[in-house]
């Protein structure tokens, strides 16, 4: 058993309270790779933001749990290097579908996990959030849950259509899991294809399609329900159109891929959301860099080469959501 204190991280309860009162949310990002890695912890050093590490069930298939564990204490230490006295970094677990695998990730250092019981009926999502709770609140590991599907495939978790969060069950769930956070659904989808074209309208200007807003109402709902309660919102990247455009102009072929558009997440950041999740847009910036650099350098084949510029590529937009979206910067506790 590893205790997160050890290794330096922190869990989520202070930064969600901070983020929740202050009117701006953490960052959550995925990372697979060293390169993520690294641009993650640059990004929250230069702008002095807290920040979420999370890793997917998929992640730990792709890299291996010790791995990406080892990693996360590497991320603490380099930030330090960089020269930040005290970081903020958590680890998470994400989309979390099982007991066994919460209580491997808190028994390894995680400071944070998300159960995912959202695919369940309800009375079973609130027995096996309300377990996992118990196990992670002994090592004063916060835990983030979910009510309300997103349409999409959440790795093992799928759904068809997307069934919003319903506002009236919320207090019920909350106190009786004990969760210190909670995933809901209000429109949000995960991957690079959130919305069917023709669930969009089209820029008579541009052409590009323009997806429908997400569901603020329901949100207020939930944040009338739950004063001050974290909210979290998954699939949350905006599928950058620059990005997009770069893939398919250098032999990539991702036609009609559409996001959730910043001014939304910006107006999600002043409320109770307080965590983001953003995943695809790490891998769209890394996928731009990749296809530009070889395709403008054909006899390059080193792959520091082309790493090195997907790793500056995905730092950019890191940097560009802390400071420009989710308004997280500046915000670490202990200075
Ligand atoms: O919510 C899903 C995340 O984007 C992780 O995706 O399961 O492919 O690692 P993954
Ligand atoms: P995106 O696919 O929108 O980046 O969402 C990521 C996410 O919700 C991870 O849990
Ligand atoms: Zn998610």
């Amino acid at each position: 058993m590893v205790s997160y204190k050890e290794l330096g991280l922190v869990n989520t309860r202070a930064m969600f309270a901070a983020a929740v009162k202050g009117g701006y949310a953490i960052p959550a990002f995925n990372f697979n790779t060293m390169e993520q890695m690294q641009a993650i912890v640059q990004a929250a050093v230069e702008t002095k933001s807290p920040v979420i590490m999370q890793v997917s069930k998929g992640a730990r298939n792709y890299a291996n749990a010790t791995i990406l564990r080892y990693m996360a204490q590497g991320a603490v230490e380099y930030a330090k290097e960089l020269g930040c006295a005290h970081p903020e970094i958590v680890l998470h677990l994400d989309h979390g579908d099982s007991f066994e695998l919460c209580k491997d990730c808190i028994d390894m250092g995680f400071s944070s996990v998300m159960i995912d019981g959202s695919a369940l009926p309800y009375e079973e999502n609130i027995a096996l959030t309300k377990k996992v709770v118990e196990y992670a609140h002994k090592y004063d590991v916060t835990v983030e849950a979910e009510l309300g599907v997103l349409a999409g495939v959440e790795d093992e978790v799928a759904s068809e259509v997307s069934h919003y969060t319903k506002p009236e069950e919320v207090i019920d769930f909350a106190t009786r899991t004990g969760c210190d956070s909670l995933a809901i659904s209000i429109g949000t989808s995960h991957g690079a294809y959130k919305f069917k074209p023709e669930q969009c309208t089209r820029d008579p200007k541009t052409g590009k399609l323009v997806p429908p807003p997400l569901a603020f109402d329901v949100l207020h709902e939930i944040e009338k329900k739950l004063p001050g309660f974290p909210i979290v919102l998954h699939g949350s990247s905006s599928v950058p159109q620059e990005e997009v455009d770069t893939i398919n102009a250098y032999g990539g072929k991702l036609p009609d891929a559409v996001g959730i558009p910043e001014e939304q997440l910006r107006e999600a950041s002043k409320s109770a959301v307080c965590k983001i999740n953003i995943d695809s847009d790490s891998r769209l910036a890394m996928t731009a860099a990749v296809r530009k650099y070889l395709a403008e350098n054909p006899s390059h084949f080193d792959p520091r080469q082309y790493l090195k510029p997907a790793r500056d590529n995905m730092k950019k937009m890191y940097i560009h959501k802390i400071v420009d979206v989710l308004g997280s910067d500046n915000k670490l506790l202990q200075k």
